[in-house]
């Protein structure tokens, strides 16, 4: 049974009329119109009256897009089935049969064809983050940063890496909390009161000034890490802002759990990149036994939780060999296959409390 908008859609004489001669594009262009106006049935009522023109791929894809719209979702899926079987190059009915699995409640095939259309095109529109949202079910990582302070309440807090001010507007309940940012864009998010902006580098924030000067006589109780996506100069955030915290700190790294590797590589090739910070979690977890890693499945790329810190550790001072053994690498998992030594919990809050134990 198809869901009418309002009942009434033309004849096909009519339509036939008022498309004669149309090209493929232009009819293409119409159902365009019909599918962001809700007006499925129009749509479906185009295809019946021209049935030779919307045999032409494009348009079969968009009608289909339309019957699903319209409640038919099993012979929509159908046709957009057959659709890719018979032209396996064709990304956009990859993407909408990606969709409609999705919608429909089957993750196994919504994942693997997202991730071969991911493959074939990782800028694909909308098909990372939704890749990442099936990978990792529940808040994005700003959401569950928010959880972060509202559990841990850290009266100073450190950030690298601002951009428009986003995360660094979450630190409510800081006294101090100071954001580095190099690029001195103007932010969007209201900081709270205790907030400032550094615009350096985290290189020269850290060469030139001591923690006592910025934070007090006060370990900082927070950091995010989520600067330069290159793994060393993470590596060297995290060592930096370790010895700036105390034993009872919380570092967390953004950005490395990647679910494609074409978004995971030194340069960056993506509209959506996360680079190879992901290298320095695994340094650490290599590196550091003594740390206690946990990172959380949150969309897009994961958030590293990072306790029972030692300020005092020279562990990772000549971290020359570490660097290098590890730079080479590509992203060697598949998507949604998570490496051990990380330790993933759930996107929950059971999964955050073990997160922050
Ligand atoms: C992904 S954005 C930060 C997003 C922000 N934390 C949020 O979640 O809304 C990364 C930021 O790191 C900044 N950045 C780049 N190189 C940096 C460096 N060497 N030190 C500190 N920040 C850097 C970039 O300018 C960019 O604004």
């Amino acid at each position: 049974m198809r869901a009418r908008t309002d009942g009434f859609v033309p004849a096909p004489d009519a339509i036939r009329r008022a498309f004669a001669g149309a090209t493929s594009a232009e009819l293409l262009f119409f159902l365009r119109q019909c599918l962001e106006r809700g007006a499925f049935d129009h749509a479906l009522a185009l295809g019946d009256a021209l049935p030779d023109a919307a045999s032409e791929p494009a348009l079969a894809l968009t009608l289909a897009v339309a019957r699903f719209l319209a409640g038919e979702r099993v012979d929509a899926r159908a046709g957009v089935a057959e659709l890719v079987r018979t032209r396996p190059t064709d990304l956009n009915a990859l993407a909408v049969l990606a969709e409609m699995d999705a919608r429909s409640g089957d993750r196994a095939a919504a994942v693997a064809e997202f991730a071969r259309l991911v493959d074939a095109y990782p800028d694909y529109p909308g098909a990372q983050p939704t890749l990442a949202a099936l990978l990792m079910p529940g808040p994005p990582y700003r959401e569950v940063l928010r959880a972060i302070h509202a559990a841990l309440r850290p009266a100073t807090y450190l950030e690298i890496g601002v951009a428009a001010g986003a995360t660094l507007a979450l630190a409510s309940t800081a006294e101090v909390a100071v954001g580095v940012e190099p690029v001195p864009a103007p932010l969007e998010h209201v900081l709270p009161a205790g907030a400032r902006v550094v615009n350096e580098t985290s290189d020269a924030f850290f060469a030139t000034r001591k923690r006592d000067e910025v934070f007090g006589a006060r370990a900082v109780e927070l950091v995010f890490i989520d600067g330069l996506h290159l793994f060393e100069h993470a590596l060297r955030d995290f060592v930096h802002a370790e010895r700036w915290c105390g034993r009872e700190s919380t570092i967390v790294l953004h950005d490395c759990l990647p679910v494609a590797s074409a978004t995971a590589s030194r340069e960056r090739r993506t509209r959506f990149w996360v680079g190879d910070t992901w290298k320095a979690a695994w340094a650490l977890a290599e590196q550091r036994p003594d740390l206690r890693i946990r990172t959380i499945l949150t969309p897009p790329s994961g958030l590293v939780v990072v306790r029972r810190l030692d300020p005092t550790s020279t562990r990772l001072d000549e971290a020359g060999a570490v660097i290098a053994g590890l730079m080479p690498l590509a992203y060697p998992l598949a998507p949604g296959v998570w490496p051990g030594q990380l330790h993933v919990v759930p996107n929950t809050p059971a999964g955050l409390a073990e997160a922050l134990g």
